[in-house]
């Protein structure tokens, strides 16, 4: 069979454990692609973070942007930004999405066979907006979304328009008409009537475009109750960016532990793999962290870049890696954050073991 051709993709180690799990991403990642009859990836390492600051003076050097402005996609390392000089203290996932617009944060949470979870039952996904909200850091066009009058009042701006929302709506629908096709719209508006208010109404106005997808809404507080109670009932969310934040956090513990808690960051071009947890820089340099959240992340990387391309090899790839993973779980082995007493050299190469069958 022919090899399909494989884009370049970025490859952004980060902090912390970022080294090491993104070593072991992408290790599957080759695996899996071989395993389809894919060229192999012409990975781009690009610095970002503590390296980045020794070698460029800057946790997101402008050559890092500048490269990934010549990339379909690339596999982002955690950062461990509380740990930057004050004068540098970006987000740099932050910076990355605004730069690329990359709009939409698809956040899934589903109970592995082999996991013990809060909610054995949990298979959600939250589509979280990324581009706005009650983010500072990308809600204004010039200066921040937060300013302090005086010493002592600190004010914080949130955003909200018809157009960023049209599209976080559309990405939900489409997605849920996949799934279960449910859509819950998330949002505030018995206290922020305009802002999520409007959130809301975009949300129920876009999803009449879409006759066979149910909606129906709840107030944030009420979702993370429901969530708990029975996230079961949960099939696709779509909220603010803050909102996002924090309930995809607690629907990854839900469903065992934000170490399986994999995002994509999109918009109709490009894609960014991310895992929701952090550097855990106390962990970093062990071989003990658990990879799979990133290397699940990784799976929705190929699945995104073979459905925008039509490259069927791709997306098999991706779900190669994405078996794989819950394969290894359900094998009884994990990583010691999910109880277990894999390296996270060891949990790597069983799921490459895997990711050859069928
Ligand atoms: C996430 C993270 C980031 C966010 C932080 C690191 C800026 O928590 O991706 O969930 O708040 O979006
Ligand atoms: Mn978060």
């Amino acid at each position: 069979m022919r090899a399909a051709t494989t884009p370049r993709l970025g490859l952004i180690e980060g902090d912390g454990i970022g080294p090491e799990v993104v070593r072991a991403t992408r290790l599957v990642v080759d695996e899996a692609l071989s395993a389809s009859g894919v060229m192999p990836v012409d990975w781009v390492p690009l610095p970002m973070g503590l390296t980045a600051i020794a070698e460029c003076g800057a946790p997101l050097p402008e050559s890092t942007l500048a490269a990934l402005d010549g990339l379909d996609a690339w596999i982002l390392g955690p950062h461990d930004n509380a740990a930057y000089p004050p004068e540098t203290r970006i987000a740099p996932g932050g910076v990355i999405r605004k730069r690329f617009d990359l709009y939409a944060n698809i956040r899934p949470a589903r109970a592995f066979e082999g996991v013990r979870a809060t909610a054995s039952d949990i298979d959600l996904v939250l589509v979280r907006e990324n581009s706005e909200g009650f983010y500072a850091d990308r809600n204004m066009f010039a200066g921040s979304g937060e300013f302090q009058p005086t010493a002592d009042v600190a004010l914080a701006v949130g955003l909200v328009t018809r157009a960023a929302t049209e599209r976080i709506a559309r990405e939900a629908c489409l997605l849920a008409a996949t799934r279960r096709g449910r859509v819950t719209i998330v949002h505030k508006a018995n206290v922020l009537p305009m802002t999520m208010g409007l959130f809301r109404d975009v949300c129920y106005e876009v999803a009449r475009e879409y006759p066979t997808v149910r909606v129906d809404d709840l107030h944030v507080d009420a979702a993370a109750a429901q969530m708990v109670r029975a996230a079961a009932e949960f099939d696709v969310l779509v909220t603010e960016n803050m909102f996002g934040d924090i309930l995809s956090d607690l629907a990854g513990e839900l469903a065992g532990s934000l170490g399986l808690a994999a995002s994509l960051n999109c918009s109709a071009t490009r894609a960014m793999a991310q895992a929701v947890h952090g550097a855990a820089p106390a962990l970093a340099g062990h071989n003990r962290a658990n990879p799979a959240a990133l290397q699940l992340s990784a799976a929705m990387l190929l699945h995104w870049l073979g459905i925008r391309d039509g490259n069927e090899a791709l997306r098999q790839a991706g779900a190669r890696v994405d078996r794989a993973v819950a394969a290894t779980l359900a094998a009884g082995i994990a990583t010691a954050d999910l109880g277990g007493l894999a390296s996270t050299s060891e949990f790597t190469e069983q799921v490459c073991a895997r990711v050859h069958r069928r």
